[in-house]
């Protein structure tokens, strides 16, 4: 089924539009239209990540020494705590030493936040990452009806 669009005009200084010219030739997108589309997606799912209520979907990554002392009960309490929000981990042992774990997650952005600064700030935790997106139901899909099978 066809999104359906709306046209308005934009105008723009002269050389962002060549620039943008420039990023959509490099990219490969169809037409200025589908890099702008694709750049409002962008900033709107930044927006929604700073200010949303809305159902969002994540990933915590997490790399620590299982010899920490107390690393594992400390990450699983906070795990269960949270129980209602994490869907799944993944637990990777990746060496003598180092345990790789993805964590899962959803609900609200600021729920999410509070998960993963509580997880990264567990003592023996050595690198962190949280990454975060739109639970995807509040947006169209991303080319239209033309590239479904991608
Ligand atoms: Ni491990």
């Amino acid at each position: 089924m066809a999104e359906q669009v709306t046209r308005f005009s934009v105008s723009l200084p002269a050389d962002l539009l060549e620039d943008l010219d420039e990023m959509v030739r490099e990219h490969k997108h169809a037409n200025r239209s589908q890099a702008i589309a694709d750049m409002v997606r962008d900033r709107l799912i930044e927006h929604r990540q700073r200010h949303g209520s809305g159902e969002m979907a994540g990933t915590i990554t997490l790399i620590y020494d299982h010899h920490s002392p107390k690393i594992q009960a400390s990450l699983t309490a906070a795990q269960h705590e949270h129980h209602h929000a994490i869907v799944s981990t993944l637990h990777v042992h990746l060496d003598h030493d180092n345990c790789l774990e993805v964590i899962v997650v959803r609900g609200k952005a600021a729920m999410i936040r509070s998960i993963a600064d509580k997880l990264l700030a567990a003592k023996g935790v050595k690198h962190g990452k949280l990454t975060i997106t739109s639970a995807g139901h509040d947006f169209p899909s991303k080319h239209g009806h033309r590239h479904h099978h991608e």
